[in-house]
Order: C-alpha cells, then structure tokens, then sequence
C-alpha cells in the first residue's frame, strides 16, 4: 500500500497484518493488526516514527522506495512489532541516526544488535527541528515497557504515542473518527496489554494533558482524528471506577460446575446484577479481559481434576491476576467427585488482586438445594457490596 498522507509532511507508512491472528502467542487478534510507521519531512531534515514486525519490513521498504534521506529514525518503544524493521532502515540510510530514551538504548542493542553509536538518546522534553517541524520527546514509562515515551509535534498539533492509545485493527480507514468498533478494539487492546500498568498510565496521561493536539497518531490502528473520545475512554479505563458487574469465567466436565454458574447468573440477574459468563474451552480471552476492565467482582467456576482446579481456570486465573485488573470481590464456586483442593490452589494464584474474597461454594457431585441456597448466599453479599460501590 501507498503511504497515506495525514497532512503536508507527515504520512502514514508501515503494514496491515490482516491475517495475524494471534499476538505474543496468546492474545487473540479477531481483526488483524497494524504496523504504524509516520514519516515527517521538515524543510532540512526527515524522520521516520518507528518502524514495522521485522515480518512485515518489505511492506515499510517498498514505501521508502522513492524516500531519499532519512536522518533521525524515532524509536519510541522497543518491541520488535515496532522497532524490528530498524536495522533494514539503517541499512538503506547509513547516515540516519536512532533517536529513543534511555532505558531504550540498551534494550535495541540487545534484541536488534544495533551498534551502540547509532543510537542516541534523548531526555524528557528535549526537541529536535526538522526545519518547520519541532518534534518534542515525553517520557511515558511503562506503557506497557520501562522505556516508552511519545512524540509531539507542535506545527501539526499531532501526537505520535506508539502502544499507547493503540488498536490491533487492520484496516484501510486512517482515521477512527467516532467508529465504535475502534473504541471496542481500543479497549480490548487496553485490558491485554495496558491494564496492568494503569497506575502508570494514569500519571502519563497527566503528563500529555498540557500537550496542544488535533491528532494521536498510535502505532497500531488507525489515527484519531477525535482525540478526545480515546482520551476519556482511557481516563476512565485507569479511574478506580468498578461497574456493576460480576464475571464469570467457568468450564464444567459433567455439569456439576456448569448448573451452579447458571443458578447463580439467574440469582445475581434477579438481583439487577449485570453478568458476563465465559466458558473457557470456547471463550474469546480478549473478551474476558476486556469486562475485567470494568468488573466489580470475578467468580471463578471450576471442577476438580486430580485434586485441583482444571487448568483451563488455573491458566485463566493466572492470566488474570496477570493483568491486575481493579477487581473488589472474588468468589469460587465449583464441583469434585472425590476430593478436591482446588480453592486452596485457586487462592494461591491472585495474590495481585486485592479483593476480598466473599465465600466459596464447593459441592461433591451434583449440586442439590443447600448447594443452590450457598450460591443464592453469594449472590446476596454481591449484591450488598455493589450496592454500596
Ligand atoms: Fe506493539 Fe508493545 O508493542
């Protein structure tokens, strides 16, 4: 594909990986992804904004085809989906220089073999000119690496952030305008990468709140063309707000498990208690960790097996505690056929979510009426906790 142009000087380069399908070997990519590069060419001197999956680098090449100099190529984070292709760029322009932060130097000569003089780093808040174009570099750690930071540039009032506001969307639109789906992507791409970092993410987005932009330019998905709608959306992805909301990730091997996760969705619902239920031998885990982003409370569901919980759940809830969601209450419930030690081996795996733990449910067998009158127990302090949120 052609370079697309966001305005005079600044196009949009780099790749749709429209058949990419899984990210990290893990996290699920229904729509594909995107490499962004930007190319800002200032009246003296050209930068390229990172680069491309070392996979997709013929896709950047074949677009600097007819690009005679580049100066100063920008990395802003380090993975290689966008500091890969750095090493052709070099090649092709012996004279560019890699511009980056300083925790990012020594990460590019590591995984990229770039020669240590090629690099130079650049202090918060340091500009460089172009020639009509000044390009100021903000450090943003831990978006979702130690190294992270982002690039303003003033005369255009864009804002190049990376990861940071990112989508996996392959698409040809440049720009997201109000297009919900960008926002679903946005988030989703939020609650697998960025979540567990929201802390962090909360001081950076004060940090970029004095910045004048009409523009954020990530470097995955398309551009926002709106900003605002992608600013509040992540303002409230990193606010303490919990929603209503209790989530259930559960599988069941005979039904045991499966009849109290649907007696409990019917006793939450009845209680005005909005839930979302994931049976993880089929569930989408993207969708899971994006209503983790919002949930008050998690119940985890799970049957017995050899003693402990089934390791689709033990994988799931090490995930989860994973990406330190802003969980307030956690239950288990589930089923055994002899004997089980499941809740002891469940509550050792989330020592990063701070909830408080309101009850487990545990029966051998089919579950009868004090099974169900447990599970209705547990429905009422969820609702007396949301209730006080
Ligand atoms: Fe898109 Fe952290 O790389």
């Amino acid at each position: 594909m052609e370079p697309r142009k966001i305005c005079n000087g600044v196009d949009l380069l780099g790749a749709l990986d429209w058949n990419r399908r899984l990210f990290d070997s893990l996290i699920p990519l229904p729509d594909g992804t995107s490499y962004n590069a930007y190319l800002v060419h200032g009246t003296e001197k050209t930068a390229l904004i990172d680069s491309a999956d070392p996979k997709m680098a013929d896709s950047l090449m074949q677009q600097l085809e007819h690009v005679e100099r580049i100066d100063y190529v920008i990395s802003q984070h380090s993975e290689q989906d966008h500091s890969g292709a750095i090493p052709e760029v070099l090649k092709k322009y012996p004279g560019a220089i890699v511009l980056c932060s300083p925790k990012a130097k020594p990460i590019l000569v590591d995984h990229l073999r770039i020669v240590p003089d090629l690099i130079r780093t650049v202090e918060d808040g340091e500009t460089i000119s172009l020639g009509g174009k000044t390009l100021r570099f903000i450090h943003t750690p831990w978006v979702h690496w130690p190294e992270t930071m982002v690039t303003h540039l003033a005369e255009d009032r864009i804002l190049f952030t990376c990861d940071f506001f990112g989508s996996h969307l392959a698409t040809t639109e440049l720009f997201a305008g109000t297009n919900p789906y960008v926002y679903e992507a946005a988030k989703r791409y939020y609650a697998e990468i960025m979540m567990p970092f929201h802390m962090e993410i909360r001081g950076n987005l004060e940090k970029i709140k004095p910045l004048a932009f009409d523009y954020i330019a990530p470097s995955h998905g398309p551009v926002y063309d709106k900003p605002e709608l992608i600013v509040s959306a992540y303002a409230d992805w990193v606010s303490d707000r919990v929603s209503n909301l209790v989530v259930i990730p559960y599988i069941s091997m005979h039904g045991s498990t499966e009849a109290m996760v649907d007696h409990l969705v019917s006793a939450l619902v009845s209680r005005g208690i909005e839930v979302q239920k994931f049976e993880l031998s089929t569930t989408d885990i993207g969708k899971l960790a994006m209503s983790l982003v919002d949930a008050a409370t998690i119940v985890i569901g799970t049957p017995t097996v050899q003693l402990g919980p089934h390791p689709s759940v033990f994988a799931t809830t090490h995930l989860a505690n994973a990406l330190r969601p802003k969980l307030r209450y956690a239950a288990i419930i589930g089923s055994y056929g002899w004997g089980t030690k499941a809740v002891e081996q469940l509550a050792g795996l989330i020592p990063n979510l701070t909830v408080e733990v309101l009850g487990t449910v545990l029966c051998k067998g089919f579950p009868g009426e004090e099974t169900f009158l447990a599970l209705d127990d547990i429905a009422e302090k969820i609702r007396e906790k949301h209730a006080a949120l």
